[in-house]
């Protein structure tokens, strides 16, 4: 029996929904209490609100929680519709995190942030981890803030937050929240459809993103990782595979033919061309050894295989 109690703070996402099976079969079922603002019971999802701070507490206090994974957050699109709601979440649910697992002796935290952390000054090619962040939307603006929060609250009060800098996340689980890099997913989905896909940003837009497979791995690796490894107590770049519009649709076009896609910036366009196109991660890998496994083919097969039984299967 594990002696480590896990809460995960939304878990219904994209990244929450396979993070939480596969802490599951970890530490097994019993030690993992997975919540969301909107609970799904199919799921074991129970509902809490991290912005209600008792409610946080109670949760940590009942089930003797000893690692917390943070995920909820409002996301780089969505986030542009509504500021300063998007600054209230990231922010406030962060906060009480923090302080809740300070002051319940909570071991670990483990804290996602991302690409949308740079912005103006970076080279766009092997972007360093260490390098001015001025980024232009106001999720990279929360994200910042919260690297610099997790490695003030290291050092003031030791509490050991673990922070990966996420490229944009492909998966086939659920759909994307609200960011982007949404389209890399989207785009799985037309295909499935037989649609002609619309994509968002123009074909030449390169972005760093990871398949969910190597998402997931390179976050239970962080937190599995010995404390004397983890030396970046703000966040770790890591790099998956970096693809524009165009290379993922003619990865595409190579199972699929017939395949149509046209291109109509949007907002979104002026959000992608703010940040890196590659990311250089030496940091993670010489750290604790962070390693992708997954390039554009072989997350593209997958991808349409696993996408194709949404529309085969009654339940979606
Ligand atoms: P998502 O939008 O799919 O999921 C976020 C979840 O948080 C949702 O289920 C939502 O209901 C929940 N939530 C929102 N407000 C909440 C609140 N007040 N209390 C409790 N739950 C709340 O996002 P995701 O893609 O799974 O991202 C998870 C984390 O990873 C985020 O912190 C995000 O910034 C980070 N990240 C994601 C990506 C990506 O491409 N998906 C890339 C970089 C970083
Ligand atoms: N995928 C995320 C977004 O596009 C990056 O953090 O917002």
């Amino acid at each position: 029996m594990s002696d480590t109690k896990i809460l995960i703070i939304g878990a219904g996402g994209q990244i929450g929904t396979v993070l939480s099976e596969k802490l599951c079969e970890i530490y097994g079922k019993a030690n993992v209490f997975a919540t969301d603002l909107k609970p799904n019971l199919e799921k074991n999802i129970l509902a809490l609100d991290v912005l209600d701070k008792d409610a946080l507490s109670q949760i940590i206090k009942d089930n003797k929680i000893n690692e917390i994974y943070h995920l909820a957050a409002i996301l780089s699109a969505t986030g542009e519709k509504n500021p300063k709601w998007a600054w209230d979440v990231n922010m406030g649910g962060l906060f009480n995190v923090f302080e809740s697992a300070v002051e319940f002796k909570v071991n670990k935290v483990f804290y996602p942030s991302t690409i949308a952390v740079f912005g103006e000054e970076i080279p766009l090619q092997n972007t360093p981890n260490h390098i001015p962040l001025i980024p232009a939307t106001v999720y990279g603006i929360s994200k910042v803030a919260g690297e610099l929060w997790a490695s003030y609250f290291y050092n003031k009060f030791g509490l050991d937050v673990r922070s990966i800098r996420y490229p944009g996340v492909i998966g086939y689980q659920t759909l994307a929240g609200g960011g982007t890099t949404d389209y890399a997913v989207d785009i799985f989905h037309s295909n499935a459809k037989n649609e002609l896909y619309q994509c968002f940003l123009s074909e030449d837009t390169t972005l760093p993103m990871i398949f969910i497979d190597d998402c997931i791995r390179a976050t239970i690796e962080i937190m599995q990782a010995p404390i004397d490894q983890i030396k970046v107590r703000t966040s770790y770049n890591i790099a998956g595979v970096s693809f524009s519009p165009k290379e993922i649709y003619e990865a595409i076009l190579k199972f699929n033919p017939n395949f149509k896609i046209e291109y109509k910036p949007d907002f979104r366009q002026a959000i992608a061309i703010s940040w890196p196109q590659s990311i250089d991660d030496s940091l993670a890998k010489n750290d604790w050894g962070w390693k992708p496994n997954f390039d554009l083919d072989e997350m593209t097969k997958i991808m349409i295989q696993e996408v194709a039984k949404w529309y085969h299967t009654s339940n979606n």
